[in-house]
């Protein structure tokens, strides 16, 4: 069977860094620091509740990272500016590498989407920035009611995509997922796409690292 290369969403096919254009009208200057803020405690928020087992799905974590920001910025946002920003959420930016490359690696591989988020949403994001059609199916942790990095989230993206004997690869940009995924018995592709994006010392290492999705193309097909 062929090899199957699973894509991690969230900053690594679109980009959350962008909610800070849409928070600018809300906060202003404090913009580029909330978004980064809203992303930390979104992850902070999946982790907690994984080691909690109290699971709740991905939009709850955002909305409640977002809730937890405005406190901590004392940004006075409405609900209902608050649900628009969720809303604004599903319409990410792919980021300028993701189509060439998927457009590409589906010639030889299976190619899976696999995120924290319910399969709606990813179905929802990967359909605005106009990547959907690519992905055989999308594997979601919401089937299993954990996060990753729980191995037992990779195991079921194992099963998931039938890739129980053959090659199944991680690609994503946050190295977390990439540890979790090596922890786990996967392969896994870390896109380093700047040098700020920097990787735990754990001695968890990444099978490869490239610098964006298209020098993926290299590496895998060569
Ligand atoms: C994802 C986020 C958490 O799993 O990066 O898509």
């Amino acid at each position: 069977m062929k090899t199957t290369l699973a894509f991690d969403i969230y900053g690594t096919l679109v980009d959350p860094s962008n909610m800070a254009s849409h928070l600018l009208h809300d906060v202003g200057n404090d913009a580029v620091e909330f978004s980064e803020m809203w992303r930390q405690k979104q992850l902070e928020y999946c982790f907690r509740r994984g080691l909690m087992q109290r699971y709740a799905d991905f939009s709850v974590c955002t909305a409640d990272a977002l809730k937890v920001t405005c406190l901590h910025f004392l940004a006075d946002i409405s609900a209902e500016r608050q649900m628009e920003l969720m809303r604004l959420y599903q319409h990410l930016p792919p980021f300028d590498d993701a189509l060439l490359a998927l457009e590409t690696l589906r010639n030889t591989f299976r190619l899976f989407a696999f995120s924290n988020g319910t399969a709606a949403q990813v179905d929802a994001v990967l359909t605005n920035a106009g990547l959907r059609d690519y992905f055989e199916g999308i594997v979601s942790v919401d089937e299993v009611r954990s996060f990753k990095p729980d191995p037992a989230v990779y195991a079921y993206a194992r099963h998931a995509t039938g890739a129980e004997s053959s090659p199944l690869w991680l690609v994503s940009g946050n190295a977390w997922d990439i540890i979790g995924a090596r922890n786990a018995g996967l392969e896994a592709a870390w896109v380093r796409r700047s040098d700020k994006n920097i990787y735990d010392a754990w001695g968890i290492e990444p099978t490869i690292t490239v610098r964006s999705l298209t020098d993926l193309i290299t590496v895998l097909t060569k």
